[in-house]
């Protein structure tokens, strides 16, 4: 019988084939047009999940399938629950894709494609660790649970919903997420923060047709020119966001945790240059890191009126439309906030304009405590995968359903992402490196060893 690590090395050209197999299906979750390649997507994971002998169920929400599984129950060992997403963000702008987006093509030792790194190739990752560990040893030397979901890119609401009603079958000691980036290259992570989000779509009506902006202009008001104003008036010149009592529930970043931040090895010109920019504005007070990954924000995600052809045309639209989100830091509440700024913007609407606010997907931010024994033995498995051992950091992204794991399966989360910061995540052209992608299924394998050796 081969080791876990022979059977890991032997088989790792296949890992990638049945990787690129997901990847080929185009599970985009924001977009109902996608919907049957959804339920593809849902399906190929429990088949792949049942194929281990894996106790596995396709359960069917209000909104996408969520795949469960587990193995056969140890009793006395510890149970891990591994969370992940077979949803994707939407490919656009394609013709920025150099292969395209659902299919994954290798070159330079990445693996090109929608979904690569965000997450298919990262919860992948403890699917095939569990095959090493059943063909070599016969057994795992804990227990573990599998929660797939396919709305994580849309706020997970299925997910919420089934959690609330099941935490008694998703009981665990630890929740095991791979969905997120290490420090740098070489530099494995553990994150113990993630921001919340809470993203809104606001529509301005004015006139009841596009007008001629010579007839009318200057009598009429115009929606893009209010849009404009209050977009504008959401950010401050120093950086702060205007909505009343924004930042009454934000916890102010410790001195200690801002020298751990200002201690990691971060090259501020590599990452600008890798964006593309020359600098930027951002919270005045602020160092990059802390911009990133602890200090809330306001970004236009889309924004559209008025005509969007080649040349001029001189027109007063009838409508203009922007979508935009806050991140959240832990502790702020999403509903305050959607109550705040829907009172604030109805203020400032001027006659002539009628507003619609759509509030989308909400969750808050959270932070997972690092004094647990689970994090300790996640750090000895990822110090063996990596050959380093992991710095702790936070992110800028949100997984929404995290602060829910801890609320109703009072259990910690490990963080522990796989992927790299510039592996173009929800752009054109995203990648994982098959390194990370091999690394990460090693870290995964020896993860179940340290974590089976936690006493409770
Ligand atoms: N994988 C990301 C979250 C992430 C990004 C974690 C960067 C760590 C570092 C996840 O799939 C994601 O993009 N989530 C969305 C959630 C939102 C749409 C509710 C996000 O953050 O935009
Ligand atoms: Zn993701």
């Amino acid at each position: 019988m081969p080791t876990v690590d022979q059977y890991l090395q032997t088989n790792a050209p296949r890992f990638e084939q049945d990787l690129c197999e997901l990847l080929r299906i185009a599970s985009v979750s924001t977009d109902p047009a996608y919907r049957a390649e959804i339920d593809r997507a849902a399906q190929w994971v429990a088949d792949r999940l049942r194929r281990l002998g894996l106790s596995t169920e396709l359960i069917q929400t209000e909104g996408h399938p969520l795949i469960y599984a587990e193995s056969p129950h140890i009793e006395g060992a510890p149970t891990a629950l591994v969370y992940g997403h077979y949803d994707v963000q939407p490919a656009d702008p394609l013709d920025l894709w150099i292969s395209p987006p659902f299919e994954p093509t290798v070159r330079d030792g990445n693996l090109y494609a929608r979904g690569a790194t965000d997450d298919k190739g990262q919860f992948l990752t403890h699917v095939f660790s569990v095959e090493a560990w059943l063909a070599a040893e016969g057994r795992l030397p804990l227990n573990v649970k599998y929660l797939i979901e396919g709305e994580e890119e849309i706020g997970s609401a299925s997910l919420q919903a089934y959690l609330e009603q099941h935490a008694d079958r998703l009981a665990c000691d630890c929740v095991v997420i791979s969905d997120g980036a290490q420090f740098a290259p070489g530099q494995p992570a553990i994150t113990y923060g993630l921001r919340g989000i809470a993203y809104f779509d606001l529509v301005l009506k004015g006139p009841a047709r596009d007008l001629h902006s010579g007839t009318f202009g200057g009598s009429v008001t115009n929606p893009a020119n209010v849009l404009a104003r209050m977009l504008a008036s959401l950010v401050d010149e120093h950086g702060r966001i205007r909505v009343p009592g924004f930042y009454d529930d934000v916890v102010p970043l410790s001195p200690r945790e801002r020298e751990g931040f200002a201690r990691l090895d971060f090259d501020e010109r590599r990452y600008f240059e890798q964006i593309g920019v020359d600098g930027a504005i951002g919270e005045e007070g602020y160092t990059t890191l802390e911009r990133r990954w602890a200090r809330p924000t306001c970004d236009v995600n889309g924004l559209w009126s008025g005509y969007q052809g080649k040349g001029a045309k001189t027109v007063l639209p009838a409508e203009a439309g922007a979508k935009f989100s806050f991140r959240l830091v832990p502790n702020q509440d999403p509903s305050k906030i959607t109550a705040a700024l829907r009172a604030m913007l109805a203020a400032m609407c001027p006659p002539g304009i009628r507003f619609e606010l759509t509030a989308h997907h909400n969750s808050p931010g959270v932070l997972v405590p690092l004094e647990s024994p689970y994090v300790q033995a996640a750090a000895r498995a990822i110090e063996q995968a990596f050959g380093r051992a992991p710095v702790f950091t936070r992110e800028g992204g949100s997984i929404p359903i995290v602060l829910s794991f801890h609320e109703h399966l009072h259990a910690d989360t490990l963080l522990i992402g796989w992927g790299q910061d510039d592996d173009n995540t929800h752009s054109p052209n995203e990648k994982f490196a098959l390194g990370d992608f091999h690394r990460g299924i090693g870290a995964s394998a020896r993860l179940w060893d340290e974590l089976s050796r936690v006493t409770k």
